[in-house]
């Protein structure tokens, strides 16, 4: 199997092939995932929300997102691996934002970080590259920093934020940035970034006109049911599926059913 690299995602871009990517977070999923053929996989900060039952990604930790990250890159064979810094491991400096990232390389053996902002973070994005550690951005909806907008509505509606996040983009390519993820924007202001930067847009919420799509695993499975943007499109109903595997059990447990003699020793 040809393992994708940063490489690979640019000549997609520059073919017009979109670029698939979901996140994972253990072992058994990731697996899974790559076996399907993902392109890339986001160990994502989501983590936070889906793993552990957070209300936001905030209180997340390094060793935490390391040991998904770990868990995650021993299953895989094919996708590039994206890792999530977690919030309040590169915000402060750069010097804090490149161990937290040769940390996560590191210990986990992904193959790259993603970190939220534009120029408030420039400095941070500047020195994880030249360590030689591929960047993603974030930009748009950027989830770690949901208590200074307050809401997870759309962003970049206003004509000053939509130019902000077009000239953040720029920033981010001129730095070095491997690929930018825009989350929860028009669809129009993501196409115009997708055209002003050479480098690829994966899209969440961002309408058609990007390089690529990401989805969280756990939403687009069914398993999570009460997160339903109108982004959202759910391949399948896991949460009724499980829960009718369970109870099954259950009632096969109960009604002395299982184990039968064949399952037994
Ligand atoms: O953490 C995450 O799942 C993400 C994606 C939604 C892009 O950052
Ligand atoms: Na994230």
């Amino acid at each position: 199997i040809k393992r994708i690299t940063t490489h690979t995602l640019q000549e997609m871009k520059l073919r017009g092939e979109k670029i698939s990517m979901l996140t994972a977070y253990d072992y058994s999923m990731a697996k899974i995932v790559d076996a399907a053929g993902i392109d890339i996989i986001l160990v994502g900060d989501s983590a936070s929300n889906v793993m552990a039952g957070h209300e936001t990604t905030l209180p997340i930790t390094m060793d935490q997102m390391i040991y998904h990250a770990s868990a995650v890159v021993r299953a895989v064979k094919r996708a590039f691996i994206v890792v999530d810094i977690p919030f309040g491991s590169y915000q402060g400096n750069s010097s804090e934002a490149l161990r937290s990232a040769i940390r996560i390389m590191k210990e986990s053996g992904a193959h790259s970080v993603k970190v939220e902002g534009g120029s408030e973070i420039k400095e941070s994005v500047v020195r994880i590259l030249s360590a030689g550690v591929p960047v993603m951005g974030h930009l748009g909806l950027t989830p770690q920093s949901i208590y200074k907008f307050g809401t997870y509505t759309v962003r970049a509606k206003e004509e000053a934020e939509a130019n902000k996040l077009l000239e953040d983009a720029k920033m981010l390519e001129e730095c070095g940035c491997f690929a930018i993820v825009l989350e929860k924007i028009p669809a129009s202001l993501a196409k115009k970034v997708a055209e002003s930067v050479s480098i690829p847009v994966i899209g969440i919420g961002a309408g058609p006109d990007v390089d690529g799509q990401v989805l969280v695993m756990h939403d687009m499975l069914g398993i999570t049911q009460e997160f339903k943007p109108r982004f959202l499109r759910q391949y399948a109903d896991l949460q009724t599926i499980m829960t009718g595997a369970f109870k099954q059990y259950i009632s096969d447990v109960k009604s002395r059913d299982f184990p039968n003699e064949s399952e037994s020793y």
